[in-house]
């Protein structure tokens, strides 16, 4: 009940033998389904609370073999009128109306999730190629946005002077890397708040999406107030942006799709989350086994693909010359296996898009100074598994340093001086997440008090922040908007218009 505190949901035990056929047989079942169903009926759109199948379809990809394995609507021109229509009839609702109501159907998003647990880890894992671990962990954070939002409103509602009113209609477009957690938290806000919500899914992700439009739906939100729309980005994803009756938007994606949005629409009120080229500190003074696995963690879990990825290693150079630290490193990073979702081992999985770009020239080329640790490997038959690939002597001028890569390659950067260290980290574009393996004080202090990042963290990996406990959002080009954190205290404030009532008036 909302009187209760929060608390993070726990993630499963994959120790217990029974938690693991538990998995295995919903999985399989689930994967099989969705894989030997030759012709499954195309995901509809949902607008104005009507099943809309339209004429234009896409397909979703599955990640393990390549192959369609499902199609989903794309609305037109007139689709996305009517969706806007219904949008603009939204009533700004004063935010503290009925809102235990919104918060009780939010609490039963989360019961249900629970209860669906390993048939939505199973769709995360067919949709977007997560581990069984990494699906696990991105179902309690859903869980976790739902509780933690349906009592976040207590705070403000005996404030004196204070009327919050809605915004109307909010746009959710999310990514494919956490396709179920972000849009979860995104649309939670948003419906806490008294605003309808248009879900635009990750056309990577629209299987996932659809459940999670099921499950607000199943808990009693009006389906009205979420409607659900795939589409082409142009012109119809650019005509939803530009059009004031979107009032505003939820983005997380890249920096870029970030500034066009800002350029379709300047004045736009939008919140964004968006890249990162995040960076971990390992210091003499660490507990250096400790600190491989964090770092082994956070470069390649989900093979790199989390916004919140360490891409580049600050070390220290008295382990950079320690061949017993690198061989230690490459040893932890070749233990992780490599291979399809449908294997439980497997660690490092099909990547949702083939090495390409930035991220092949990263893989197949070295740049002056340059030389592998651990040379990363594609997979015979896919561009889409790769094996992790570790750079020494990363600088700031190579493309490694600069590019935000989105797959499993690590820079490695020597250092001598901590503060000099925190200067470069600094000197770059982005500031999503950072941290530092060290048990010196002294060294953990000057790092929270000079590193420009949003998310750090001291002794621990620098991926999965906790709802309540680390807040999720950063600085510069890895954030637009006003930047309150995800899974913090005053994230729901961006969500309404605030009119302080004054004595005199
Ligand atoms: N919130 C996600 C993480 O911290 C992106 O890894």
């Amino acid at each position: 009940t909302l009187e209760e505190n929060f608390h993070n949901e726990m993630n499963t035990d994959f120790v217990l033998e029974s938690n693991i056929h538990r998995l295995r047989g919903e999985t399989l079942k689930t994967v099989n389904e969705l894989l030997e169903s030759s012709h499954p009926s195309p995901i509809p759109l949902i607008i104005n609370g009507q099943e809309i199948h339209s004429k234009q379809t896409a397909s979703g990809i599955s990640p393990d073999t390549g192959k369609e394995f499902y199609d989903y609507s794309l609305a037109d021109a007139a689709a996305i009128e009517k969706t806007l229509r219904c949008a603009q009839n939204q009533t700004k609702l004063i935010v503290f109306d009925d809102w235990p109501k919104r918060a009780d159907k939010l609490l039963k998003v989360a019961e249900i999730m629970r209860h669906k647990r390993f048939h939505l880890c199973a769709l995360l894992m067919a949709d977007v190629g997560k581990s069984s671990l990494e699906a696990d962990g991105e179902v309690s954070e859903a869980i976790d946005f739902c509780e933690y939002y349906a009592r976040s409103m207590a705070q403000w509602q005996h404030l004196p002077n204070l009327k919050m009113q809605a915004l109307g209609s909010v746009l959710i477009c999310s990514p494919w890397n956490f396709p179920l957690a972000i849009p979860t938290g995104g649309i939670a806000a948003a419906l806490i708040m008294g605003n309808a919500c248009v879900f635009k899914p990750a056309p990577e992700a629209v299987l996932v999406g659809y459940e999670l439009l099921n499950i607000f739906h199943q808990a009693g939100f009006d389906p009205c107030d979420l409607q659900f729309v795939s589409c082409e980005d142009e012109p119809q994803g650019s005509s939803l942006i530009k059009d004031s009756r979107i009032d505003a938007v939820v983005l997380t994606g890249a920096t870029e799709t970030a500034q066009y949005f800002m350029k379709m629409r300047p004045g736009l009120h939008l919140m964004a989350e968006t890249g990162g080229k995040n960076t971990m500190i390992i210091s003499e003074l660490s507990d250096r086994d400790l600190a491989i696995k964090d770092l082994v963690d956070s470069a390649f879990a989900y093979s790199g693909q989390k916004c919140s990825a360490c891409s580049l290693a600050f070390i220290h150079q008295s382990l950079y010359q320690d061949p017993k630290f690198l061989e230690t490193l490459k040893d932890a990073a070749q233990s992780r296996t490599v291979g399809q979702v449908s294997d439980q081992r497997s660690f490092i999985t099909p990547l949702i898009q083939p090495a390409q770009g930035k991220l092949l020239h990263a893989i197949e080329s070295l740049e002056k100074a340059e030389t592998w640790l651990l040379k990363p490997v594609l997979h015979e038959d896919s561009a889409h598994l790769v094996s992790p690939g570790i750079k020494l002597g990363v600088t700031p001028e190579s493309v490694t340093y600069r590019t935000e890569l989105f797959g499993p390659v690590l820079g490695l950067v020597v250092y001598e001086d901590l503060e000099e260290a925190i200067e470069l980290i600094n000197a770059g574009d982005y500031g999503l997440t950072g941290g530092i393996h060290s048990l010196d004080e002294r060294e953990q202090q000057l790092f929270l008090e000079k590193v420009e990042v949003g998310n750090t963290y001291i002794c621990r990996g620098i991926t999965g922040a906790m709802v309540e406990r680390q807040a999720f959002g950063g600085y510069k080009n890895s954030s637009f908007g006003r930047g309150f954190k995800a899974g913090g205290p005053n994230y729901l404030l961006q969500f309404c218009q605030i009119h302080e009532q004054l004595e005199h008036e």
